[in-house]
């Protein structure tokens, strides 16, 4: 979502606030600002609407110096994207600047008052502003920054990660946060750095200092830092080091990070397969406490976009396999639910790649709060999301993920879900010993199934590029391939913008059908297993209705490829003869990769921003 990015220094603060909004562009945007102050100019401020390059062309226009200054690029949530609502926002002396990522949920009372009460005149829509005047009033009345800064948080109601430069105390940064990331960066030559993702600060430091809610944080000359607890006493933090690998920002050769991320995916999973399933096939998940998922006699999933997909599929496989009732929620719908938590003896399984999403931490800490365990399986060891599992984590291991499509981040997921699902069918007694042990030694090949998958790219290329110019797209699957078709058609309506939607195969003749014509193919996953000539049924009455059939199957399939238009083959899959009711439990890796491609070169083809689709965000850090 939007991104804060702030440096005190030796150096010229312009070169780094805006590499470093460079860094968050991946996160999503629709505007950009800086603040930098001298004492020559004063605050300097210059935004612009639209991408990062339209504020470089005006820093190249006009001469930016200053050692300290603050940055943001925006998502708009209130106000239309526009120059005028663009981050930085002042006060009306021009005195307090700040940059806002987050929601006032009191703005319009406090809009009211500070129009009413204190004559002050607004010149954004943004709800952000009102920081910068409520800090600018309490200065007026003869508070300090710091002390502004805490009389007006005690005003505010929602979230924020919030940085304040002032031309009263001008060589400092100061810095608070409730319910949304900030982080500072400690740097080798007295440079202080924070930002709101701590990718923005990994070609600087790998020292950093998690600011917590309602802390304060001043960052000053020479290297000097200070963070004060919500009573005002000064406090002693973590420093963590930060384990981002910077060489993850470049594509690699490819032209876009989604087709490097698609790519990159046999690689994650033999690094995650490497570490949870040691040589002698025993599962194992080196930063868990045991504790945690002692006892439990049931699961709640929760997880948002593609994340909520990769759930679906976690719930099917902890059922079948670990047999422990599992419930599977979108975290901005558990409010909704209430009574959906259980006891102490509830396991909520958190899944996020970013590990900031605002809803997902929302409902985690509802879920905490009645009592549940959460394990978090997440990206980032150092988000948010992680900090409240307190190291119960299984982490993706995916590395960054630039693009705002997630990729690799999903199959990842999956394959953390199926080790869990495994080892707590073997504590749990679910699937019999023999059949856990075939899993284990087949999942071992995915990695290269993966590969030989990816080596078809050009072929599926080929195959979808004539139906580029059509209007809608259905996506049917049924079983473990019913998450596959929701999670392509998210993919493809995220980076094409062509209207998309995945359907249970079976419940297409139920609503669906009615909207199909020639202008409408359906892109079915026909994979071999027990649903697999329901759902060729299902493909086949769509296309005897007019639509054009697309349809993933193996390479030795014999019936559905005669009945289709276009065939997206995938190699075959782990098959025993033995255990014929698990020969679909592999498909979801693979099967995902030709829907994952085949969006990618549509939307390469139709010219659309790949890695940073209009409207979408990588982390939404609003609820
Ligand atoms: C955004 C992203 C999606 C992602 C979802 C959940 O909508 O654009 O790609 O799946 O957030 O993100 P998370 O970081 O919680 O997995």
């Amino acid at each position: 979502m939007c991104g804060i990015v702030g440096y005190i220094g030796q150096e010229t603060a312009l070169d780094y606030l805006l590499n470093s909004l460079r860094v968050l562009e991946y996160r999503g945007y629709d505007s950009s600002g800086i603040a930098v102050y001298s004492p020559k100019a004063g605050i300097q401020i210059l935004k612009a609407k639209g991408k990062l390059s339209n504020l470089i062309d005006l820093t190249e226009k006009q001469k930016i110096a200053g050692q300290v200054g603050i940055g943001h690029t925006r998502w708009a949530t209130q106000g239309a994207p526009s120059d005028i609502n663009a981050h930085p926002h002042s006060n009306a002396q021009s005195e307090i600047v700040i940059v806002h990522n987050g929601i006032i949920n009191n703005y319009l009372a406090l809009k009211e008052e500070l129009i009413n009460q204190y004559k002050i005149k607004f010149t954004s829509e943004t709800d952000s502003e009102i920081f910068a005047h409520l800090i600018g009033v309490f200065t007026e009345q003869g508070l300090g920054l710091k002390e502004a800064l805490q009389a007006t948080i005690q005003k505010i109601k929602g979230t924020y990660a919030l940085a304040v430069l002032s031309k009263k105390e001008p060589n400092k940064i100061l810095l608070t946060c409730h319910e949304a990331p900030l982080v500072i960066g400690l740097g080798k030559n007295q440079d202080l750095f924070c930002a709101s993702d701590s990718s923005a600060l990994m070609q600087y430091t790998d020292q950093i200092i998690r600011l917590k809610d309602a802390q304060i944080a001043e960052l000053g000359e020479n290297g000097k830092w200070v963070i004060y607890d919500e009573k005002g006493i000064v406090i002693n933090p973590e420093i963590q080091t930060l384990t981002l690998d910077p060489l993850l920002m470049d594509k690699g050769g490819y032209k876009h990070f989604l087709l490097k991320e698609i790519h990159e995916q046999p690689a994650i999973l033999r690094k995650l397969l490497g570490v949870h399933l040691s040589d002698d096939l025993q599962i194992q998940f080196p930063k868990l406490d045991p504790k945690v998922l002692k006892g439990i006699n049931r699961i709640l999933i929760l997880g948002c976009g593609t994340a909520y997909y990769a759930g679906m599929i976690g719930k099917i496989v902890l059922e079948s396999l670990a047999q422990i009732p599992t419930e599977l929620e979108f975290a901005s719908e558990l409010l909704a639910r209430p009574s959906v938590l259980a006891d102490e003896k509830t396991l909520v399984i958190a899944i996020s790649q970013s590990g900031e999403t605002a809803d997902t931490l929302l409902a985690v800490k509802t879920a905490l709060k009645k009592g549940a365990r959460l394990l978090a399986i997440t990206n980032r060891p150092e988000s948010s999301l992680a900090n409240l599992a307190s190291g119960a984590c299984i982490l993706t291991q995916a590395g960054i993920e630039v693009s705002v499509a997630a990729t690799k981040s999903f199959t990842a997921q999956i394959l953390c879900l199926y080790f869990l699902a495994i080892s707590l069918s073997e504590t749990n007694k679910g699937l019999p010993e023999k059949q856990i042990e075939w899993i284990k030694q087949e999942m071992r090949y995915l990695p290269q199934i993966m590969e030989q998958t990816l080596s078809r790219a050009e072929n599926y290329k080929k195959k979808i590029l004539p139906y580029a110019t059509k209007k809608a797209f259905i996506f049917l699957g049924r079983g473990l391939n019913y998450p596959i078709a929701l999670e392509g058609a998210l993919k493809l309506k995220e980076i094409t913008y062509i209207q998309s939607a995945g359907y249970a195969a079976g419940e297409m003749k139920h609503g669906p059908i009615a909207t199909i014509d020639e202008g409408v193919p359906t892109f079915s996953i026909i994979t071999p297993g027990p649903l697999y000539h329901k759902t060729l049924h299902n493909a086949i009455e769509a296309k005897t209705r007019g639509a054009p059939s697309l349809g993933i199957v193996v390479d030795e399939d014999k019936e559905a490829s005669q009945e289709l238009d276009a065939l997206f083959y995938i190699p075959t899959l782990p098959f025993s003869a033995e255990y014929e009711h698990l020969q679909d439990l592999f498909t979801p890796f693979i099967s995902v990769i030709p829907l994952q491609l085949s969006a990618y070169y549509l939307a390469e083809y139709l010219g659309k921003d790949v890695d940073q689709p209009r409207n979408l965000a990588k982390s939404v850090t609003v609820e």
